[in-house]
């Protein structure tokens, strides 16, 4: 049921994207993690949305990639907005929790803002890690710890479950016309389950799963790392960790 609920909200979020809110999610992608070289490189990743992080990789060079996401709707997007690459695409419905590939099939293997909406993320992360062949790289994004905004968002998050969504929706789109806006605005408010990490607690699954090189990604996006204040707003901040499996 939860998974469903995901789905459908994800499904209606993205759903709303034109080229501008397509082209901003590109961009705040990069302002997230630099990408290694993936040229001739097979890939997965596991965050769909509208498909920005995949049009990175085929920029980038990548031979072939695959994008699965648990919404019906958002694998329709992810075709649509990489229609350039599609001889090179392959989209799969489908849960991280279940990957229907064999182990080591993927080069490179990348998954942001979804394992911390699984019932058990780190089952998501395990997944991911099997896929992904010996030297190959897994990055995941997950959303850290503490702070006065996260702790904002909790409380904002009780107060809109009182609420129906098609109202705080509507309410949303006036106030914001960019889809990119909505979608965040949304997604904080209602996606039905998220957990929150400290860095060492992602970097415990990356070495119980034999994983080396494990580094975490410092661009700033809509955090910031470093000073008193952003951590005193943002606790751990956004937390993007890569390794490389042995
Ligand atoms: C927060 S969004 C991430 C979007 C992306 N970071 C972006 O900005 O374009 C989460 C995405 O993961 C997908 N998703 C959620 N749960 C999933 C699951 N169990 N398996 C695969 N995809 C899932 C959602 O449908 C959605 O597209």
């Amino acid at each position: 049921m939860t998974r469903k609920q995901t789905a459908v909200l994800y499904d209606d979020l993205f759903d709303r994207f034109d080229e501008g809110a397509f082209a901003f999610a590109v961009k705040e992608s990069e302002r997230y993690y630099a990408l290694p070289d993936v040229r001739g490189k097979r890939c997965l990743d596991v965050e769909g949305g509208a498909g920005a992080f995949i049009s990175r990789l085929f920029q980038a060079g990548a031979l072939e990639v695959h994008g699965v996401d648990i919404g019906e709707k958002n694998c329709v997007s992810v075709l649509h907005w990489n229609k350039p690459w599609k001889d090179r695409l392959v989209v799969k419905q489908g849960s991280v929790e279940s990957l229907e590939y064999p182990d080591g099939f993927f080069d490179f293997v990348h998954s942001g803002g979804v394992v911390h909406h699984l019932v058990q993320p780190e089952q998501g992360f395990e997944e991911l890690a099997r896929v992904t062949k010996p030297g190959g790289l897994t990055v995941i994004g997950v959303y850290g710890r503490g702070g006065l905004m996260p702790f904002t968002i909790s409380v904002l998050r009780r107060i809109a479950s009182l609420l129906p969504y098609s109202l705080v929706s509507r309410v949303v789109s006036w106030f914001f016309s960019n889809p990119y806006s909505q979608y965040l605005v949304l997604d904080f408010l209602y996606v039905p389950i998220v957990h929150r990490y400290r860095e060492e607690d992602i970097r415990r699954w990356y070495e119980d799963a034999g994983y080396t090189d494990i580094t975490r990604s410092r661009l700033h996006a809509r955090y910031t790392y470093g000073s008193l204040s952003a951590h005193l707003f943002h606790g751990e901040g956004y937390i993007t960790l890569q390794g490389r499996k042995r």
